[in-house]
């Protein structure tokens, strides 16, 4: 494991992480012991960036991996962050949920971080159609002027999906897509719907921003844990940018952090 920059560490302050640095990936990588260790620091830079603007634009995920990240914001608020007045983008959400749907990405996010820690939902947005005659194509434009009429993203978390695909861009997506309305990879929806009630009814389509407008996001933090994606880790670490394994496309934005944990290292 080449370029390991090992960071002495706080090695008296129990409550810190200890965070290995590797420097010659594709990526810049951080490795810490535990997840837990990773939520913290990201909820740490996220809630320095609600200090220094209330009103921050942040991008967010879904999905198992950051959860303890929302939890850990959570649990700031109550120690006095107010997070009721920053602005939210999702990534992406499934086509035919209702809002209200216990499997919609607006409810995951209510659950998780929106109700929880007090955020304002009419401040947040998902990729979704506004009605049942908006066309996807409208619905996109329109998510995508919001983005910009918000100055951008300033800190976009992502997470990276079992083939490689970040957001719902599946492999084959091009650097350069924008939000659109897109078709579910088999292995996504096969690992998606574990948890539904109802399997059949698993949607096989979903609207995602693009890896270009991922892109533009100023701050890009990707998050993996866990053995189950120390393949993935792996394979993203040593791969030329390639549109196959969409997650690469990243690799080359100016401030962009692959935290990971010892289980997702693994394979390095
Ligand atoms: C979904 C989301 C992705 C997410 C991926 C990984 O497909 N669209 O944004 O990164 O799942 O999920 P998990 O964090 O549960 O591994």
């Amino acid at each position: 494991m080449g370029g390991l920059r090992a960071s002495p560490g706080p090695g008296h302050l129990a409550t810190l992480p200890r965070v290995r640095e590797l420097t010659d990936l594709t990526l810049p990588t951080r490795v810490v012991a535990r997840p837990e260790e990773a939520a913290r620091a990201l909820a740490d830079e996220v809630a320095g960036l609600v200090a220094a603007d209330p009103e921050v634009v942040l991008g967010l995920a879904t999905g198992s991996t950051p959860v303890e990240t929302y939890a850990q914001l959570v649990a700031r608020t109550r120690e006095g962050l107010d997070l009721s007045r920053v602005r939210t983008f999702n990534l992406d959400e499934y086509e035919g949920l209702a809002a209200g749907d216990p499997a919609s990405f607006r409810s995951f996010m209510r659950r998780h971080l929106f109700g929880p820690a007090g955020v304002d939902p009419a401040r947040t947005r998902f990729p979704v159609r506004a009605a049942e005659d908006e066309t996807p194509e409208d619905a996109a434009a329109r998510f995508e002027r919001a983005i910009e009429e918000a100055g951008g993203i300033e800190l976009q978390v992502l997470g990276i999906g079992g083939n490689g695909h970040v957001a719902f861009n599946e492999p084959g997506s091009p650097r350069d897509s924008r939000t659109r309305r897109v078709e579910l990879a088999e292995l996504t929806r096969r690992v998606n719907s574990v948890g539904f009630l109802d399997p059949e009814r698993f949607p096989t389509h979903a609207m995602t921003m693009g890896v270009g407008t991922i892109l533009e996001a100023r701050r890009l933090r990707i998050l993996a844990f866990g053995a189950h994606k120390a393949g993935i880790v792996a394979r993203l670490l040593r791969s030329a940018p390639t549109e196959e394994l969409p997650v690469t496309l990243l690799a080359g934005h100016p401030d962009v952090v692959l935290w990971i944990d010892e289980a997702a290292a693994a394979e390095l």
